[in-house]
Order: structure tokens, then sequence, then C-alpha cells
């Protein structure tokens, strides 16, 4: 059984850096949404396993803010977090930055976060360990993160209440 112990945000950070390539730009010469959308979710991914230390799925996206044009042969890094931990879920938390490594510099591109879910061997939600923050960055993240969690519970209700009308609509046609 995976141990609930508190973890530290740093424990599970995840890093990946890429090369924009042709193939993963539009019309426009500038990164395909989707193409960092799926880098995104992966990324994301692995950070909440290492949290949890088990099987996790993605419940919701909550947003992914696209800040700056990403241009072919671009470097992008990746950096996931555990922001926040409820009782089976994780908020993750992935900044994207370009890196202009011959002058030492990184720009935000692009901001994401997303929901995850442990699940357990029958594939139902299960407790993970709390999380704690360490530096000041990591504070803000924490201590603003229970904010999102009311507002995505609202939404989870909305969305709630959407899906009760749809199914209602197509029982009547
Ligand atoms: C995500 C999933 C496991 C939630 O199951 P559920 O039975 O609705 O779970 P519960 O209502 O008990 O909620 C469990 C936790 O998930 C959170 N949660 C559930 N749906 C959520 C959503 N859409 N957004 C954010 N959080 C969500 C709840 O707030 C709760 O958090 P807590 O335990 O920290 O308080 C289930 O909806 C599922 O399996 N979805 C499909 C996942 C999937 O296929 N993802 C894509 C591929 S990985």
């Amino acid at each position: 059984m995976a141990s609930l112990d508190k973890k530290a945000m740093q424990d599970s950070k995840v890093y990946k850096s890429r090369q924009v390539f042709p193939q993963d730009t539009n019309h426009l010469g500038t990164l395909f949404g989707g193409t960092m959308m799926a880098n995104i979710d992966e990324i994301a991914a692995i950070c909440a396993l290492k949290h949890a230390n088990r099987t996790v799925v993605t419940a919701s996206t909550d947003s992914v803010d696209f800040l700056k044009p990403i241009r072919n042969g671009d470097i992008l890094t990746y950096i996931a977090m555990v922001s926040y931990s409820g009782s089976s879920s994780m908020e993750v938390c992935v900044q994207i930055l370009i890196e202009d490594i011959p002058n030492n510099k990184q720009e935000l591109a692009a901001l994401s976060f997303l929901t995850f879910v442990a699940l357990d061997d029958e594939g139902k939600p299960t407790p993970v360990p709390a999380v704690y923050p360490e530096t000041e960055a990591e504070k803000w993240f924490h201590e603003t993160a229970e904010a999102r969690v009311e507002r995505r519970k609202a939404r989870r209700k909305e969305s709630k209440e959407t899906l009760q009308f749809i199914s209602e609509l197509e029982f009547k046609q």
C-alpha cells in the first residue's frame, strides 16, 4: 500500500525539455496547441503518479493559457508540480518556459492547471498524501489552490446539471 506521509512539492516535480520541430507547428509556423496539451497531460500525469505512488487518471483540465507564440526551433521546458492535494485528488500546475540558452534566460510561454485522481486496484478513488510547499513560489501556488478548488467544485456542479439537461433532451428526441 502507498505511504500517506506528507510529501514536499519538490519530491514529485517533473522537468521535461523539448525542441519544437516543423511537424509540431500550424500554418502560422507556431506550435500547434494540441501538441502542447498532450505534453502537458503527459508530464502532469507523471508528476501526480510520483506524488500518489499509484495509478492516476486525469479528472479535468481547468485551463491552458497560451501566453507567447512558440516558434519552430524554440526549446521548451515543461515543469510540473503538485500544488495541492485533497482526499484522492491532486491539483497539478504545469509551467511551460521558452529557453533562451545562449543568454541563460527563460520566459513563461504557457500555464496550465489540471486535476488528477488516484485510483485503487478496483479503479476507485483512493487517498493521496498531503503536499507541503518549501519555496516562496511553491507557497504561493499552495495558498492560492483552495480558491481554485472551490471554483472547480462549482464548475463540476454546473457540468453535472448540463449533463442532466442534455440526457433529458436526448430522451425526448
Ligand atoms: C475522475 C474519476 C475517477 C472521478 O470518479 P468519481 O467517482 O466521480 O469520484 P468522486 O466524486 O468520489 O471524486 C473523487 C475526487 O475527484 C475529484 N473530482 C472528480 N471529478 C473531478 C473533476 N471533473 N474535476 C476536478 N476534480 C474532480 C473530486 O473532487 C474528489 O476529490 P477529493 O477526493 O480530493 O475530495 C472518474 O470520473 C473517472 O474515472 N473519469 C475518467 C478518467 C479518465 O478516463 N481520464 C482520461 C484518461 S487518464
